[in-house]
This record gives C-alpha cells, sequence and structure tokens, in this order.
C-alpha cells in the first residue's frame, strides 16, 4: 500500500493549479479513490486520482498550503513517498442509466478518471464543472471529448455565468456524481435526481481509518472520510 513513485511531470495547467504525472507500476485503481502524499511536514495531503494511463497515475492539485508549494517545486525524476490507492470510490455499475457528473474546481479532477472509465464501459455522461473563472478553467478539451460538457464561472469569464446548480436544474438524469467545495456539495446533494454520489473532502490525519481526523456526520453517527469514503450517497451523510 506504500509506495515510491517517480514524478514524470509537474506542470501548471490552470491559476494556481498543477497537474503531476507520476510513475506507479503494478497498482490496480478505482475511479474516486486517493493517495496519500508524504511532504516534508507532519502529515500528508490527500490526493484523488485524476487519471489512469498504464502505470502512470495523474494528480492535480491547487497550490494553497505548505505542502502543495512543496509539490509545486518537485522536479521530473525526484520520487514520493505516497499511501494508496485509499477510499470507497464512485458506483459504476451505471449501465442504461442518464448520468450526471458535477465538479466544482479542484473536485473536477476525480470526474475525469470516472468519466473516462464510464466512457470505456459505454455508459454516456453529461458534465457540468464549474469554476472562479476563466483562468482556473482545466481539462476543458479532455472532458468533451468524452461527450457533453457545460463550464459555468462565477464571474461569467467563461461559459455560462454562475454556478453548476444553473445548469443541473434543467438536466434530466437517474444518477449524479459529484465532487467539489462542501457548500456546493450540499446544493447538488437536495437535486431531485433519484441517485447521487458525493465524494467528500476532509481535512485528514492518518488516511485509512486509524484516528479519527476525518469524521463527517450521518444519520446514525459518524462515518469516516478516509475509510468509510470519500465516495458516499448522499443518504449517508449529513453535511
Ligand atoms: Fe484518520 Fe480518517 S484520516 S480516520
Amino acid at each position: 500500500m506504500r509506495h515510491d513513485v517517480t514524478i514524470v511531470s509537474n506542470r501548471q495547467i490552470a491559476k494556481a493549479t498543477m497537474e503531476m504525472k507520476v510513475r506507479c507500476p503494478g497498482v490496480e485503481i478505482a475511479p474516486g479513490t486517493f493517495f496519500h502524499i508524504k511532504t516534508s511536514g507532519l502529515l500528508r495531503r490527500p490526493l484523488s486520482v485524476a487519471n489512469v494511463e498504464g502505470d502512470e497515475i495523474t494528480f492535480l492539485y491547487k497550490v494553497i498550503g505548505e505542502g502543495t508549494t512543496e509539490l509545486s517545486g518537485k522536479r521530473v525524476g525526484d520520487t514520493l513517498d505516497v499511501l494508496g490507492p485509499l477510499g470507497n470510490g464512485f458506483p459504476l455499475a451505471q449501465h442504461g442509466k442518464r448520468v450526471v457528473l458535477v465538479g466544482g474546481g479542484i473536485g473536477v479532477p476525480p470526474l475525469y478518471y470516472v468519466r473516462r472509465r464510464l466512457h470505456e464501459m459505454g455508459i454516456e455522461t453529461i458534465a457540468i464543472l464549474g469554476f472562479d473563472s476563466k483562468e482556473s478553467v482545466f481539462y476543458e478539451d479532455a472532458f468533451r471529448e468524452l461527450g457533453e460538457t457545460i463550464i459555468t464561472t462565477v464571474d461569467g469569464s467563461h461559459g455560462e455565468s454562475g454556478f453548476v446548480t444553473g445548469p443541473l436544474a434543467r438536466i434530466e438524469a437517474d444518477v449524479l456524481l459529484s465532487c467539489g467545495p462542501e457548500a456546493m456539495l450540499k446544493a447538488v446533494a437536495t437535486s431531485p435526481i433519484p441517485e447521487r454520489y458525493l465524494s467528500i473532502e476532509n481535512r485528514m490525519g492518518c488516511g485509512i481509518g486509524a484516528c479519527f481526523a476525518c469524521v463527517c456526520q450521518a444519520p446514525g453517527g459518524y462515518v469516516k472520510v478516509c475509510s468509510d469514503g470519500p465516495v458516499f450517497n448522499a443518504e449517508e451523510v449529513l453535511l
């Protein structure tokens, strides 16, 4: 479960947003799961999987603190100590259903990998991706190659003006798969789409269910985001 992976690329792809590819042979990775990355600070940093091609894993991350600033300075050939894949991902058995993917900001990456996998299985999806502004948008072309894609920006500088909930309200679907900031997840959790799955981001410690740093309220008590999730049925969590 712990791997020393080698960085094969690390580049900026949008405002304060980096794409890092690492080589990690012989690992089976389900969409929606994550890796816990060691930096020089005390805690590891959870990063969701944005794509897998052969033995290369792609992570996208926002440069917002010490750990991610350190990651952004890594060079090709450097190695990283990672734990993973961890957690439970998105349900893939969606044959015959209309699936909508709803992502916001740095919650968009895992939706790319799940969309690719669903596409390979012959399952069509619609994607609604929300960003702050045009400079923050990434992977738009890559998403469009896999099907209908609607982009929203809060400031209206690209795509539709406003939030993902605008286009979501006019789309009929059976299943919603979503990842993004808590306010967005709260909004999409109450959508009339019958089956709704949310990938929740939370502060983490151990990443393996042992420390309780990542608990989230649930109808019967609490759940651990790292080991019970990060993907939950919307009925299983209280946001
Ligand atoms: Fe330790 Fe989830 S991070 S229990």
